[in-house]
């Protein structure tokens, strides 16, 4: 699985968001350690706090069936459209929350890729979007 096949995964993943509410449908897929892929997309929910972003989706995806080895990260995001399909406009950042959950689990050489389509795209470590960060383990 290379990283433009990780992509495609993600921009699939769009097809599946639950975003009645800011209509802006972001993909994520996980890759671990020994090639699996997790995949993931935003959940959001009327009360908009119990909202669950796409990495989030695809890091308890593959938790909650025993993984905890990655290596990195796809992420897309975008409005829909005037027909309702996903779209991607420009690089979607994980939000701060997915960073911590990212840190909780992923050494900080994983790598996040932020894409606008399998063949544009930027490779950053968690260390480059999380410096300084707050951690209890080691
Ligand atoms: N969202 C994600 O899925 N990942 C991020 O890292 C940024 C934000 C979602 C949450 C919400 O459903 C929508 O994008 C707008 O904030």
């Amino acid at each position: 699985m290379n990283y433009e096949e990780l992509i495609e995964s993600a921009i699939e993943m769009q097809n599946y968001s639950y975003v009645p509410y800011s209509h802006f449908h972001v993909g994520a897929a996980l890759l671990t350690a020994d090639g699996k892929v997790y995949t993931g997309c935003n959940i959001e929910n009327g009360s908009y706090g119990a909202t669950n972003c796409a990495e989030r989706a695809a890091i308890f995806k593959a938790v909650s069936e025993g993984e905890k080895n990655f290596s990195a990260i796809a992420v897309v995001g975008g409005h829909e459209d005037k027909d309702g399909k996903p779209t991607i406009e420009d690089f979607c950042p994980p939000c701060g929350i997915c960073r911590q959950v990212m840190l909780e689990f992923c050494k900080k050489d994983f790598k996040i890729i932020l894409a606008k389509n399998p063949k544009d795209y930027k490779v950053f470590t968690l260390n480059d979007l999380l410096p300084e960060s707050f951690s209890l383990k080691d």
